[in-house]
C-alpha cells in the first residue's frame, strides 16, 4: 500500500511584482518539497483586496501569478494550484474561526501594525482579519507544513493557537501546522537598505529586484547595492547585513552553500561579489521570464489549471468545512 504522504499547504498574493524574496523564501522552497509532500499551493487574491486594488489589474496580476509559479517549475499535475476566491470554503471557515479569535490578538499582529501605518486612510476589517483568513486556508486542508518567509512566523503562531483552541473545545478537528523556512533566505534584505526586508512595496525600486526585472536592471541593481567599508567578503548578518545578504542570495541563486560562497570570494573584493550575484539571478531569471511569457499567451491553458485546482481543492477544502459546522452546532438536513 502507498503510504499517504504529509500535506503542504501554501500561497501567494498576487499584488504589485513578486521579488526574488518571494523566490528564494517561497516558491523555489515549493518547487523542491512537492515530490515529498502533497502540496496545495494558491493565489490569495480575497488577502490581496485588504489593500485596495484596481480591479481589471487584479485579474492580470492572478494570471500572471499562476504563470509565474508553473514557470518556477510548480508542476500543476503534481500539485493543486488553484484561486483562493474559487474555493468558497475559505470565506466560510474564516467566519467560523473568527468567533475563535480575540479581537486584541489580531491588533497586536506586526503585519497589522505596518499595515495599518502605510494605510492609514483604509483600515478596514479585512486588514484585521487577514491571519484568520490565512488559518482558514491553511486549517481547511490539514496541512502538517506551511513553506514560508521569516515575515509570517507569526501569522503561522496564530494559525496554531485557533487550531488548538478549536481542537480543545470540540474535539480534534484541525491538524496543527508547523511552519518550513527555508535554510538559507527566510528573510532577504533591501539591497538598498539591509535593515529592511526585500518588499514588493518598496519605496526604492532600487532596493527590490523583481521577478520581473530584465537583465540589465538585475545587473544594475546589484552593482549599486549598498555594502560597507570593510572590504573583506565575510558572512556576519549584524556587522556585515549587505555583504551577508548578497551571500545568501548567491547562494540560494547559485545552489552552492553560503560557506562554498565565502571561501570562493577569499581574497576578491565586493565588485566580484555583486556582479557574480547578479549573474547567478539573472541565470535563473531570464528563462523564467521566457517560459512565464509562452504560458500567458496560452489563456485556455491557464484557466484550465485554475478550473481543474478549484475542483480539486474544493473536494479536500469541504470535507473540512463539512465536519466544523456539524462541530459547532449547524443544523443540517
Ligand atoms: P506575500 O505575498 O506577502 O508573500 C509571499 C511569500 O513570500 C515570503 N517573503 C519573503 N521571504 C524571504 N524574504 C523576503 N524578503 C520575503 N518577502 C516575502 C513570505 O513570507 C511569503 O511566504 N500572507 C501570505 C500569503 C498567504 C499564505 C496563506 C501563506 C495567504 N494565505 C496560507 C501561507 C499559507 C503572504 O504574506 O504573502
Amino acid at each position: 500500500m502507498e503510504e499517504t504522504r504529509k500535506v503542504l499547504y501554501s500561497a501567494v498574493q498576487p499584488t504589485n511584482s513578486l521579488t526574488i524574496g518571494n523566490y528564494i523564501g517561497a516558491i523555489g522552497n515549493w518547487v523542491r518539497q512537492q515530490t515529498k509532500y502533497d502540496c496545495f499551493y494558491a493565489i490569495a487574491d480575497m488577502h490581496a483586496i485588504t489593500v485596495r486594488q484596481t480591479p481589471a489589474e487584479l485579474r492580470q496580476k492572478t494570471r500572471e501569478l499562476l504563470a509565474l509559479y508553473i514557470a518556477c517549475g510548480v508542476d500543476p499535475e503534481a500539485c493543486v494550484l488553484y484561486l483562493q476566491s474559487s474555493v468558497p470554503a475559505h470565506a466560510e471557515l474564516a467566519w467560523v474561526l473568527n468567533t475563535f479569535t480575540y479581537v486584541g490578538e489580531m491588533e497586536r499582529m506586526t503585519q497589522f501594525k505596518d499595515k495599518s501605518q502605510r494605510h492609514a486612510e483604509n483600515i478596514n476589517m479585512g486588514l484585521l482579519d487577514y491571519p484568520v483568513l490565512m488559518a482558514a486556508d491553511i486549517l481547511l486542508y490539514q496541512a502538517d507544513v506551511v513553506p514560508v518567509g521569516a515575515d509570517q512566523k507569526q501569522h503561522l503562531e496564530i494559525t496554531r493557537d485557533i487550531a488548538e483552541r478549536f481542537n480543545n473545545i470540540y474535539s480534534p478537528t484541525f491538524k496543527v501546522p508547523e511552519p518550513l523556512f527555508t535554510e538559507v533566505g527566510a528573510k532577504i534584505y533591501d539591497l538598498q537598505d539591509p535593515a529592511k526586508k526585500m518588499s514588493k512595496s518598496a519605496e526604492n525600486p532600487n532596493g527590490s529586484v523583481f521577478m520581473t526585472d530584465d537583465g540589465d536592471a538585475v545587473m544594475k541593481k546589484f552593482k549599486r547595492a549598498v555594502t560597507d567599508s570593510d572590504g573583506e567578503v565575510r558572512y556576519d548578518e549584524e556587522k556585515k547585513p549587505g555583504v551577508s545578504n548578497l551571500l545568501t542570495i548567491y547562494s540560494a541563486f547559485s545552489g552552492v552553500t553560503v560557506d562554498e560562497a565565502v571561501k570562493s570570494f577569499e581574497g576578491r573584493g565586493y565588485a566580484d561579489l555583486k556582479e557574480a550575484t547578479g549573474e547567478a539571478v539573472r541565470e535563473k531569471l531570464v528563462p523564467i521570464q521566457e517560459e512565464q511569457r509562452r504560458l500567458l499567451a496560452d489563456k485556455g491553458y491557464l484557466d484550465g489549471v485554475f478550473r481543474n485546482g478549484a475542483e480539486r481543492a474544493a473536494r479536500t477544502a469541504n470535507k473540512t468545512l463539512e465536519k466544523v459546522y456539524r462541530k459547532v452546532g449547524f443544523y443540517k438536513v
